[in-house]
């Protein structure tokens, strides 16, 4: 069975078709969503905060980024991988987001990759969409600027609707396939997902986006803490993954485990 496409995502909104996305950054869990059917996956620079321990996605490397994605394509038949840009391998100029997309594609065999951005990355988007990659857009709140933004704020408020929505059909305009709404008020993402033929995914940004993302970890109840308003946790695996550590530590100091069905003569 191939891979879902573009042509598909444009198809499913024609239809009024909503479909989930998560992020993956590994092998069983890009396996698991991939035959649970998840038609797109992204390799996110959320790695910084869910893989390599950073406080938040600024740090995060293309050298970072590259083994991880192509370890999901690699363990993936049928869904579409989508590869982040991260902060600094794009945002000098349209040539650098060339430049990068292209050995994202040749280095990770990921479909498509995704930036960061408003109408400041609409000639980026063109050029990288021109030489025949495709690109997810991502706008409202984007957290490579958490420092400029100051803080995970809400965005679409106010004066900030117009910009917002003006950005949107830039992107839509420029070529890309996709693009993804964070945390943006409802009414503007329904506006948005209204005016433009390609899909919305939105994040925090109410239910009449074409899509939904949620960082996996948060999905399926990885993290630890309080989680934002956005996520809904389907599971317990952090609780899980507790019982069964606890458990094999007890039985290494018991004696219990390896029992005689482990153990080779
Ligand atoms: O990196 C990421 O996880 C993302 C999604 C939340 C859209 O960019
Ligand atoms: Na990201």
């Amino acid at each position: 069975s191939r891979r879902v496409t573009i042509r598909d995502l444009r198809a499913a909104k024609e239809r009024g078709e909503r479909w989930p996305m998560l992020t993956s950054y590994d092998m069983y869990s890009a396996e698991v969503f991939d035959e649970a059917g998840i038609p797109v996956l992204l390799v996110g620079d959320s790695a910084g905060n869910n893989v390599y321990g950073y406080p938040d996605t600024v740090p995060v490397t293309l050298e970072d980024l590259i083994p991880l994605a192509r370890a999901v394509v690699r363990s993936t038949h049928r869904a579409l991988i989508v590869c982040d840009l991260p902060f600094g391998s794009y945002q000098v100029s349209s040539e650098q987001a060339l430049t990068t997309s292209i050995r994202v594609m040749k280095e990770t065999g990921a479909q498509a990759v995704k930036l960061e951005g408003g109408l400041t990355v609409v000639d980026s988007v063109r050029r990288i969409v021109e030489a025949g990659i495709p690109v997810m857009a991502h706008t409202g709140f984007t957290p490579q600027s958490v420092n400029a933004i100051g803080g995970y704020r809400v965005q679409g408020r106010g004066d900030d609707a117009d910009r917002l929505i003006e950005s949107a059909l830039a992107l839509e305009e420029a070529g890309a396939f996709a693009i993804v709404l964070e945390m943006v008020t409802a009414e503007v993402a329904a506006e948005v997902t209204k005016r433009l033929s390609i899909p919305t995914v939105g994040i925090g940004a109410g239910p009449d986006c074409d899509a939904q993302v949620l960082v996996w970890q948060d999905m399926a109840g990885m993290r630890a803490g309080r989680m934002p308003r956005l996520v809904k946790q389907y599971g317990d695996l952090r609780g899980a993954l507790a019982t069964a550590t606890r458990a094999f530590a007890e039985d290494v100091v018991s004696g219990a485990f390896p029992a005689e069905e482990h153990t080779y003569h």
